[in-house]
């Protein structure tokens, strides 16, 4: 079998989703078990809806952490290109944000915090990064 860098970023579907979500689970800004069940949510519901380790439209790569650095309101969610940060995100708010955000691409204003979009590399922004 084939255990190359390459070989697990094509299993992975890296280079192919469209979105990147990061879960604090905590323990500062919510509980290791809040933390755990809206982690546990969200991965069932992503594998589920086939967007996880797929190549669709809504095809999301996700990310569990341990501090996000705000540790306070989570559990703390950050998900990039848009760069929405997401607090209270418990079990239970797991299934509207993904149908709403993930899936229709329609942030969910009241639960939004912060915002920090990243540059398109095409935007010239730190052109320069890994050049040389
Ligand atoms: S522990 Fe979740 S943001 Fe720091």
């Amino acid at each position: 079998m084939d255990n190359s860098l390459e070989s697990i970023a094509v299993s992975l579907k890296i280079g192919q989703f469209v979105r990147h979500v990061f879960l604090c689970v905590g323990p500062s800004c919510c509980s290791d078990q809040a933390g755990g069940a809206a982690w546990k949510k969200l991965k069932d519901l992503l594998k589920e809806r086939n967007l996880s380790l797929s190549s669709g439209p809504a095809a999301c790569y996700r990310t569990k952490v341990q501090c996000l650095r705000v540790c306070k309101g989570g559990p703390i969610l950050v998900v990039y290109p848009e760069g929405y940060w997401y607090s209270g995100m418990s079990e239970e708010r797991i299934d509207r944000f993904v149908e709403e955000q993930l899936v229709q691409g329609k942030p969910i204003e009241e639960w939004i915090f912060a915002r920090n979009p990243l540059p398109s590399p095409s935007s010239g922004a730190n052109s320069n990064i890994g050049e040389g």
